[in-house]
């Protein structure tokens, strides 16, 4: 089964061909991120115009470098949200378009479930009840993973996502947009204890995230000075442990209160190496499941991967057992 999976619903223009739900035969993205980078987020009219230039040509070369013609394609995905307006629609009215054309089956799919299914894909047997960790740029997600498609909310953000702190933070110290690779990268260099900097508590949610107060905290530290290169890597330093280990500690909560077998992780910030370090040394026991570098980010492999799961329905129908007895509630 091939599958094409089309991804808009921010910056990143993509498309990609997935093979048995598995093998990646291409993986096309276009980034709007130069337009944004002078305005320390994303401007949404911007990367809508940007779409509308270049989805055609990145589901052409998708095609392309796959190998295979548009004939060949056994579904189209799409992501349906959440995300921009405008930017959803052109790849929406795209995929639609195309199912029409070619005379194909098309789905839409959850943008924020796929990044989740991105450390899933071509697993034959999960180990569940699971962990589910999103950290993007739009969400911090704490879930009990039942099933794909089957989820139960444990914590979420009161305010900011963690990729948003991260992005706001970089421009408090003058570092480009997209904030996580800088902040990373210069807090290397820092020491993350010079700044006595806490994460927010949410009252009555012990799993439950708040980043505005620690923001400001950032903001309050930087404010007026001129600082540098080594306070600068310390603020960055201190930021990044204070917001990860927070999201260590509330994930370790959250698996011995849901009893999870094991932890799935998705979105951009997992591309953070300290991240990745506080978790192995948080869950020693807990198997710890990462989407692959390129399928962190925002891409169009997650969305057809996803796509063709839902399609053929959560599981196998030779499975199917007899009920004698069938609720309705
Ligand atoms: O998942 P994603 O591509 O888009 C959303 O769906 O939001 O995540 C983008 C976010 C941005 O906020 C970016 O700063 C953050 O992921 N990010 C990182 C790193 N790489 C990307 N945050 C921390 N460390 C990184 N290395
Ligand atoms: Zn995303």
């Amino acid at each position: 089964m091939l599958v094409l999976g089309i991804e808009s619903t921010c910056d990143e223009t993509g498309a990609a061909v997935v093979k048995e739900g598995r093998e990646i035969l291409s993986n096309v993205l276009a980034s709007s991120v130069d337009l944004h980078e002078k305005y320390g987020g994303v401007f949404p009219e911007l990367a809508c115009r940007r779409h509308i230039d270049v989805i055609i040509p990145v589901i052409d070369e998708a095609l392309q470098k796959a190998g295979v013609t548009p004939q060949e394609i056994d579904l189209i995905a799409v992501a349906k949200g959440p995300g921009l307006i405008g930017a959803l629609l052109i790849g929406m009215n795209a995929a639609k378009g195309l199912a029409i054309a070619w005379n194909k089956p098309f789905i839409g799919v959850n943008h924020v479930e796929a990044h989740l299914y991105a450390s899933m894909m071509g697993m034959e047997k999960l180990p569940l009840p699971a962990l589910g960790v999103v950290l993007s740029g739009g969400h911090t997600l704490l879930l009990k993973i039942l099933e794909v498609g089957r989820y139960e909310p444990i914590g979420t953000t009161a305010d900011d996502a963690v990729g948003e702190a991260f992005d706001k933070v970089a421009s408090l110290l003058g570092l480009p947009y997209p904030g996580g690779p800088p902040i990373e990268a210069w807090a290397k260099k820092g020491n993350p204890h010079a700044y006595s900097f806490s994460a927010g508590k949410v009252k009555r949610s012990p799993f439950d995230f708040s980043f505005s107060g620690l923001k400001t905290s950032v903001l309050y530290a930087v404010k007026g000075k001129e600082l540098s290169d080594a306070q600068k890597a310390d603020v960055a330093a201190s930021f990044q442990e204070t917001a990860l280990r927070d999201i260590a500690k509330k994930a370790a909560l959250a698996a011995q209160a849901t009893s999870c077998r094991a932890i799935f992780l998705g979105g951009g910030v997992c591309n953070n190496q300290r991240l990745r370090e506080l978790f192995r040394e948080t869950f020693f026991h807990t198997p710890l499941f990462w989407p692959p570098p390129q399928l962190s980010l925002d891409n169009a492999v997650m969305i057809a991967g996803l796509g063709m799961k839902k399609f053929l329905g959560e599981s196998d129908p030779l499975d199917l057992e007899v009920q004698t007895r069938i609720s309705f509630a």
